[in-house]
């Protein structure tokens, strides 16, 4: 693969650092001969009442004149100018310095720093302070996806979802910490989305993991596929983030250190863990919906065969009997587990984040116990996960005397 030259480079860093909130300022230096008091152009974030701009300031020998842009217009804009207009460019992120520079003999060529120690990304939109979100709702690629308006509010019937994309996005930094500790090495990181929809999740993942992990969606819809990778390209994150028409198959061994299927109805859940485990992910991460498989077989156990005719109660048990299983089975590969509550139920009942940290090696005796005495209580005899990893559900018969 060819590296893009420094130009293209140092523009796909600014999108970036504008789609992922880590943009501080820019300047744009070394003005070409058309206009002889143009001196240099200056950009920082501003908040005004009609959402997150970039207020760009040209400044003239003797006078400035500034625009206040849509972060994604000023881009363009800049991109326009880088070259052309201005020969060199200075970059300031919260995470980077980069500078474009072009020598007197026309070569461009990029240098990259790291932040000088003490850069912070700037302050959360005015709006978005109460609750402190790690995802301003001013995020620009939230507006492509069509979640927000230009003025950083929710779209009409779209409030649920930017609150369960905020709450999916405060949930998991300490997961991440615990699975991909810092001395971790320079290699990116694989990471896997499954059945990535419209990539609401995919795009907060790659909003708050930054440049060292390498993002698939992996969706069967393809018409999905081509929305989510257009705005990507759009916002800089294309190097980074991308999304591949297919269906899940556990079958198929991937190079996966990060998993997350969010609302992957019924068993595809459990191809998708299945998927990681084998591929020994560090992190895996789902919030099941229609959990229908085990309800037709599903037993009431002991105590409960009075209500068990209440179609409700069997559907509740069902849903509660499919993810504990689910949570057992990962404890058995290895996984410490964590159950955690992913959205009011004010937005939707598909309420429940699962996920595991990968800790132990896989195949500890009591967990196995654990799992065949769970299924056995609700007389659940098979099911997807358990196939996929090749557990028998029902108890090993007695060893013959
Ligand atoms: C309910 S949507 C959830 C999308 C996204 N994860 C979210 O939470 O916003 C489920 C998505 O998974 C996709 N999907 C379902 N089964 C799949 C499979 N076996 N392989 C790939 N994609 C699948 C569907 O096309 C759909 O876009």
């Amino acid at each position: 693969m060819s590296i893009p030259p420094p130009r293209e480079r140092w523009l796909a860093l600014l999108r970036a650092a504008l789609a992922d909130g880590t943009f501080l300022k820019l300047t744009l230096g070394k003005p070409g001969a058309a206009d002889p008091t143009l001196r240099n152009l200056f950009a920082r974030p501003v908040q005004l009442r009609d959402g997150a701009r970039l207020s760009l300031v040209w400044r003239h020998a003797t006078r400035e004149v500034t625009r206040n842009l849509p972060p994604a217009e000023a881009a363009d804009l800049l991109a326009g100018l880088l070259g052309t207009a201005f020969l060199d460019a200075h970059l300031f992120t919260a995470t980077g310095q980069h500078q474009f520079e072009t020598n007197p003999g026309g070569r461009p060529r990029l240098r990259s720093l790291p932040a000088p120690p003490g850069s912070v990304a700037p302050a959360p939109a005015p709006h978005d302070r109460p609750k402190d979100h790690l995802l301003p709702s001013s995020t620009p690629w939230l507006q492509d996806l069509g979640v927000t308006n230009p003025d950083g509010r929710p779209r009409a019937g779209m409030a649920g979802k930017l609150s369960q994309i905020q709450h999916f996005a405060s949930l998991l930094p300490p997961l991440l910490r615990a699975a991909f500790p810092p001395e971790r090495g320079t290699a990116p990181l694989e990471v896997i989305d499954a059945g990535s929809g419209k990539g609401y999740l995919t795009f907060t993942l790659a909003q708050l993991l930054g440049p060292g992990f390498r993002i698939r969606g992996l969706e069967a819809r393809p018409e999905l596929v081509a929305f989510c990778n257009g705005v990507a390209a759009r916002h800089g994150l294309a190097e980074r983030l991308s999304f591949v028409t297919g269906r899940l198959n556990p079958a198929q061994p991937q190079p996966c250190d990060l998993l997350i299927a969010l609302h992957a109805c019924d068993t595809a859940t459990d191809d998708a863990l299945a998927l990681g485990i084998r591929a020994g992910a560090r992190l895996l991460v789902v919030s099941p919906c229609c959990q229908h498989e085990l309800r037709p077989a599903l037993e009431a156990p002991p105590g409960l065969a009075p209500v068990w005719r209440h179609g409700i109660f069997r559907e509740r048990h069902a849903e509660f009997a499919t993810d504990a299983l689910r949570a057992l089975l990962l404890e058995w590969s290895g996984y410490a587990t964590q159950v955690a509550e992913f959205t009011g139920a004010e937005h939707t009942a598909r309420n429940l984040l699962l996920s595991g940290v990968r800790q132990r090696p896989p195949g500890d005796a009591a967990k196995a116990a654990a799992v065949r005495e769970f299924a056995a209580s609700y007389g659940i005899r098979g099911q997807a996960l358990a196939r996929h990893l090749d557990f028998p559900l029902t108890a090993a018969p007695a060893e013959p005397r």
